[in-house]
């Protein structure tokens, strides 16, 4: 074939990707072996059932031809009324996009504010696809880790630290995957006085906003942040949609107005059909709090019982649908660890230091297992951390 573009092939650079515990799980698991699987983030439940019968009925109903390029109306007002809850800052729907999936949003928003050669901040640890999404763009970026120590908030001094002549935004993510961390207030406010002093862009990762344990801060509500915020959101976790691919970006009118363009020129608008349901979804917040009551039961299972465990130790985790453990007590190499526990116990989780520096020597276990499975995977962690510290020592 002829030579592909380097900026295709320079989204995902070749090399270790950070999966490799979770693909060996999952193939032992194909193969007929009895794995759990806590590596990743997707609802183990469908779809509440009041979510795929406004679908069905909606595609039933004619809903087969193009829609608005920034969403249908009724879409983008659902959205507006979720943003302003999510946010705090009423919204009106000219300043939310609907766009396939908070990935998408994420995308948009990169493209939106950083050109080729410009810079940006990613405050870690990090959901995977964040340096690829800057790769995209031509755009580097520096990676400022938040120390776990700190229960993985962000540090002003270390984002400041960072700062370049030509860094335009930086992205966090709160409630934040991997470690579960709900960014505070205070360390929030830091960060939108260093945009506000730097004229910087804000992108604010807030897809788990409704899966909190406390009060969900979004940044854009704090002074002069609505201006300079783009809030990426979706439906994939707070409503238990991740196949249905529907996210949405928050900010300001005249950027919103502007990315209409990027949806011209890439998804020409959304499935009518699913656009429907998600809607009505949205109205009527199907599934929101069973979905995070769920979480929340699930979380406080698997804390309760790591807590018992004197070598292992719960950093962040306050939200989210992930659990951090530090197990440098047991073995300092995450990866050496998650491996052996792989091997000795069946049980699949992700090494920390996929994430970044600040989560070596930390696993990160997924909640999206049923209680029972849990239950079984935290005593078989006790075993495991007990058995592997008798055979070193
Ligand atoms: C922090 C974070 N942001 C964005 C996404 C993208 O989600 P989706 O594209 O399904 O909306 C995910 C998915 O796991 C995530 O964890």
């Amino acid at each position: 074939m002829p030579r592909p573009s380097s900026r295709i092939s320079g989204i995902v650079p070749s090399g270790k990707d950070g999966w490799e515990v979770h693909s060996a799980a999952w193939a032992r698991k194909e193969a007929g072996e009895d794995i759990i699987m806590l590596s990743v983030g997707d609802h183990d439940f469908d779809t509440p059932s009041q979510t795929i019968e406004a679908c069905v009925t909606a595609v039933r109903g004619s809903n087969h031809h193009y829609t608005p390029l920034p969403g249908l109306p009724r879409l983008r007002k659902a959205m507006a009324a979720a943003s302003s809850a999510c946010t705090g800052v009423e919204t009106t729907p000219d300043q939310v996009i609907a766009t396939p999936g908070g990935q998408a949003a994420l995308y948009a928003a990169v493209q939106a504010v950083l050109d080729q050669g410009d810079h940006a901040i990613v405050v870690a640890p990090y959901y995977a696809t964040y340096p690829n999404t800057f790769s995209a763009a031509g755009a580097s970026f520096t990676v400022v880790e938040t120390p776990a120590e700190d229960g993985f908030q962000p540090r002003a001094d270390m984002i400041r630290a960072a700062l370049k002549p030509n860094t335009r935004a930086i992205l966090i993510n709160t409630p934040n995957n991997p470690t579960g961390a709900v960014y505070s207030r205070d360390r929030l406010e830091q960060l939108a006085e260093i945009c506000r002093e730097h004229d910087l862009w804000l992108l604010s990762d807030e897809v788990y906003w409704t899966l909190g344990s406390g009060e969900h801060v979004s940044p854009r509500s704090l002074p002069g942040m609505a201006e300079r915020t783009l809030v990426i959101n979706s439906m994939s976790k707070s409503h238990g949609m991740t196949g249905w691919r529907m996210g949405w970006l928050t900010g300001p009118q005249e950027m919103i107005a502007l990315l209409t363009n990027l949806n011209l020129v890439t998804t020409y608008g959304l499935p009518a059909f699913i656009s429907i349901a998600c809607a009505e979804a949205l109205e009527n917040r199907y599934g929101v709090n069973d979905i995070a009551e769920r979480y929340a039961a699930r979380r406080t299972i698997l804390l309760d019982a790591v807590r018992g465990m004197n070598n292992v130790s719960v950093r962040g985790s306050e939200g989210g649908m992930y659990v951090m453990l530090d197990i440098t007590d047991v073995e300092p190499d995450d990866e050496k660890f998650a491996w052996a526990f792989l091997d000795k116990e069946n049980v699949g989780v992700m090494p920390g230091s996929s994430f970044g520096e600040a989560a070596a020597g930390h696993i990160r276990i997924s909640l999206c297992q049923p209680e029972p499975v849990l239950r079984e995977a935290a005593a078989r962690l006790r075993r495991f951390a007990s058995t592997y510290r008798r055979e070193a020592a």
